[in-house]
């Protein structure tokens, strides 16, 4: 497998991060996973997009055209027809210190590849979730490095048994530790308005697109929790999750306890778009 790391492709056992990279000590910089279907990059503009807006929110001025060229090299070098490409942009290499690096210090880039399958299983099946309290910080939009809460938030929901945390604050619904939600209610799909609470998922974008396409009404609006334990339909999305269905959240069912009829609806006219 061929990895990138400051400039060089190379053998993935052959790339060594500087320990000095600012992603190593501070988590100082910016990522996306992007899916790769029958070796096509999907949405891959909307990724590169927010790649570069995240970048922008913390000050660090990157490239669209050169992450697009080392990102298509990654996919063409590794030919792995279905796969998840990770990119991630740091602030720079320099020893530690708080503040930026002096002027001509560079971003650095570092990219790796796995095969990965969709994942059927769940996605027929459907997850549990469980609820957490969202302590995560106030710019939940940028895709930051830092993901220490969603880490920890994420082990404590395998720990109970679940394979996501629903997150809320004061209780009202946010996101997953690394998924958008979504809840159907009398036919509506309803989720978490685009605000600095979120990252706006592209998959949610999509969904949001495909669910306009069937006629099935948006509300991007946030809801509370206990909207969501009474919802007819809940799902999560995410680039290598897709659409989930999540069939019990703190152990209380949602709607019948199986992956419902609107979620398969949208289910079925992703993979057609894919
Ligand atoms: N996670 N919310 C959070 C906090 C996320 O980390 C992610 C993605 C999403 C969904 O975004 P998208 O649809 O663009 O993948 C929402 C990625 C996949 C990860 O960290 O592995």
């Amino acid at each position: 497998k061929i990895s990138y790391y400051n400039g060089e492709f190379l053998d993935d056992d052959k790339i060594s991060v500087n320990y000095n990279d600012r992603a190593v000590y501070f988590g100082d910089g910016v990522y996306e996973v992007v899916r790769i279907y029958d070796n096509e990059i999907f949405t891959f503009e909307e990724h590169l997009d927010r790649l570069v807006q995240s970048a922008k929110e913390i000050r660090i001025d990157i490239d669209k055209e050169e992450i697009r060229e080392i990102m298509i090299q990654m996919k063409d070098k590794n030919k792995l027809p279905n796969a998840a490409l990770y990119i991630q942009v740091s602030r720079g290499i320099e020893g530690r210190t708080h503040l930026f690096p002096e002027k001509g210090v560079q971003p650095v880039v570092l990219s790796f590849i796995n095969k990965v399958d969709r994942p059927i299983d769940a996605m027929r099946d459907g997850v549990k979730a469980v609820t957490r309290d969202d302590y995560r910080w106030l710019k939940c939009h940028i895709k930051s490095l830092n993901l220490l809460s969603n880490t920890l938030l994420k082990q404590e929901a395998k720990d109970s048994g679940a394979t996501e945390a629903i997150l809320h604050r004061d209780g009202v619904v946010t996101e997953g530790t690394s998924t958008n939600v979504f809840a159907i209610r009398d036919g509506v799909l309803h989720t978490h308005e685009a605000n600095n609470f979120v990252l706006n998922g592209i998959t949610r974008q999509y969904v949001i697109k495909l669910a306009k396409s069937l006629d099935i009404p948006v509300k991007e609006k946030a809801f509370t929790v206990d909207f969501l334990k009474e919802a007819d339909e809940v799902f999560i999305t995410s680039t290598t999750q897709e659409i989930t269905p999540v069939i019990s959240v703190d152990d209380e069912k949602i709607g019948d306890g199986v992956s419902g009829e609107i979620t398969r609806k949208l289910q079925k006219a992703f993979e057609a778009g894919i």
